[in-house]
């Protein structure tokens, strides 16, 4: 079995499409971080300060449930997570997903996709979630990245 997974949350499909040529390029497997109840498109829009995601966001100690909690970390060495960039940081449901395993002694390396923002203070929010983890900024994902692009970011790691 492969020793690296890409572990990824998407909400419109960005990021999945991303995590799935990432696997590809790393010859990893895949899991999605599904929340336990979908985001719709009315939950998605930041400009309604009273959507689903804005009040999520704007409380960082919310954690949205996750809809399984079946990720077999344990027989991973190496664990890429995905996200897209919600207000300039992860969405609080990776916290949720890092709280819900031991990470102890992973490499966690992030990538994301956004419609333009980097990954800012991403890294310092997620790191106490993950206890001995050595967790790694790794990389904004944007613009498709090619499949020869990836398997040199990976090989470069
Ligand atoms: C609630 C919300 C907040 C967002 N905040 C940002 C942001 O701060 N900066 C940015 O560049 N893009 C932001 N975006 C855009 C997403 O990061 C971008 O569209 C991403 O590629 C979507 O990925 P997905 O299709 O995997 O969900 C936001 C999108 C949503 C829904």
């Amino acid at each position: 079995m492969s020793r690296t997974l890409v572990a990824y949350f998407s909400a419109s499909g960005v990021t999945k499409r991303t995590a799935e040529q990432l696997a590809e390029a790393a010859g990893a497997d895949l899991y999605e971080i599904r929340p336990a109840v979908p985001y719709t498109q009315a939950d998605l829009n930041w400009m309604d300060k009273r959507s689903r995601s804005s009040v999520e966001m704007n409380d960082r100690s919310f954690r949205p449930e996750l809809a399984d909690k079946d990720a077999d970390i344990a027989s991973y060495d190496r664990i890429f997570l995905g996200f897209p960039i919600w207000w300039y940081v992860a969405p609080t449901i990776i916290n949720t997903f890092l709280e819900s395993y031991d990470f102890a002694g992973k490499e966690i390396v992030l990538f994301a996709t956004s419609g333009g923002s980097g990954l800012g203070k991403t890294l310092q929010g997620l790191a106490p979630s993950c206890p001995g983890a050595d967790i790694r900024e790794g990389k904004l994902l944007n613009g498709n990245p090619s499949a020869d692009e990836l398997k040199k970011w990976v090989e470069n790691l």
